[in-house]
């Protein structure tokens, strides 16, 4: 059994370390994989915002496991945009590519936001999600702005 666990937990390693290029075959698996990582983000991002915004009954035990699911998806999108994934069904900017420094900037301010949501949402306090929402809601905002399509 911990023999399996071992194998197990080594090949998961392996598979982190992959570089970002090796793990979509052609650029069109990784847009959709970006965009279903945005979609899912989104979702568990939204439930905790229609409880902020009164749309929702405040659920302490769903806002927690909403926020935390947002926030581990707020990690996986960003080696979806390497070389060669501007072009095709994506409302990616062309700004991804040429302003990469400052796009990259913009994902790890919302991982950072979303990531103080989550750890606010153990808390369990209405309030206290509300304040912390805000400026996670905003740095989505901030980079749709600059980066993507409407
Ligand atoms: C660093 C930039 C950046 C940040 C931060 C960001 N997005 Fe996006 N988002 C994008 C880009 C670029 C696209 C377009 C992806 C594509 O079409 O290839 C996108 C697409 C989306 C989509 C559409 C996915 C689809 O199916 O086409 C949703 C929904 C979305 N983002 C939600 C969010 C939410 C919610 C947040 C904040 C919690 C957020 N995004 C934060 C850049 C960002």
């Amino acid at each position: 059994m911990k023999k399996t666990l071992n194998l197990l937990m080594s090949t998961l390693a392996v598979c982190l370390a992959m570089p970002a290029a090796a793990q979509f075959a052609k650029p069109e698996d990784a847009i959709k994989y970006r965009k279903a990582a945005f979609t899912v983000m989104s979702t568990h991002f939204g439930r905790v915002g229609a409880m902020v915004n009164g749309r929702a009954p405040f659920d302490a035990k769903a806002a927690a496991e909403n926020a935390e699911l947002a926030a581990t998806m707020s990690k996986l999108h960003w080696t979806a945009f390497g070389e060669g994934t501007d072009k095709g069904e994506t409302r990616a900017k062309p700004e991804v590519w040429k302003d990469n420094a400052k796009f990259k900037e913009a994902a790890e301010k919302m991982q950072v936001e979303v990531g103080k949501l989550a750890s606010t949402a153990k808390g369990g306090n209405l309030d206290a999600i509300k304040t912390a929402f805000g400026p996670a809601a905003a740095s989505c905002k901030s980079c749709h702005d600059n980066f993507r399509k409407d």
